[in-house]
């Protein structure tokens, strides 16, 4: 049995997706705690409810940010985590924390990276004009979004499309695609290798890790 840490700070769409996934397929995995930087992340109160442990490590209560990593890993790692997934986890973490869960930490943008790190990933696709945008997930490195990308899901930017809608269409496909991506993690099938992702022999259909929104 693999155990899980989702770390989160906010409303915890991503998180709850996962958890459903888990309790309808029967992973090999639990999820042993969720933890987030603030106790006003929603998700909390979600998380509570489906029964899971939740902390908060609050980040008001370290001076800078290597005392509050230090303090977040000591936290996470009382749960032995095999899989730390951020889950609209909204800080930066150091390359030490990070360091720390190498192979064994992953993430979602709301983008396709190596477009649009950062934020306001939505508005800027609209701004720069792309016909195609969509989320992504990936190892996370020391860099910011740049991490070796596992999987990724592709819907399509409309003519008169807001931020709102837009953003929408991508996290209906987030969360298609990151409950397979912690699925097929903890089942052994994903992992880090040399800075590459090696995805399991019994795995040759590219579609596993493409998926594709209604393009209708
Ligand atoms: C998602 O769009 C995710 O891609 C980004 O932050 C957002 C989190 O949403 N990293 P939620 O908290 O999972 O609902």
């Amino acid at each position: 049995m693999k155990n899980i840490v989702i770390l989160i700070s906010g409303r915890g769409s991503n998180m709850e997706a996962i958890i459903r996934a888990l309790h309808a397929e029967a992973w090999p995995a639990r999820i042993a705690a969720v933890i987030s930087n603030t106790a006003k992340a929603a998700g909390l109160a979600t998380a509570k409810d489906a029964g899971i442990v939740t902390q908060v490590v609050a980040q008001g209560e370290y001076g800078d940010r290597l005392s509050y990593d230090a303090a977040l890993l000591e936290a996470i790692d009382r749960y032995s985590p095999d899989l730390l997934v951020l889950a609209g986890f909204m800080r930066i973490l150091t390359a030490e924390f990070v360091r720390h869960y190498e192979g064994r930490i992953i993430n979602i943008h709301p983008s396709l990276l190596p477009s649009f790190t950062g934020l306001n990933t939505h508005e800027r696709a609209i701004e720069a004009g792309v016909r195609l945008h969509g989320a992504t997930v990936h190892f996370v490195t020391p860099e910011l979004d740049a991490g070796p990308i596992i999987a990724q899901a592709v819907v399509p930017v409309l003519p008169d499309d807001t931020e709102a809608a837009l953003a929408a269409r991508v996290l209906e496909q987030e969360h298609r695609l990151y409950p397979r991506v912690v699925r097929r993690f903890v089942e052994g099938k994903i992992r880090l290798q040399d800075g590459r992702v090696v995805f399991d022999d019994t795995i040759n259909t590219p579609g596993e890790y493409v998926l594709t929104g209604d393009f209708s």
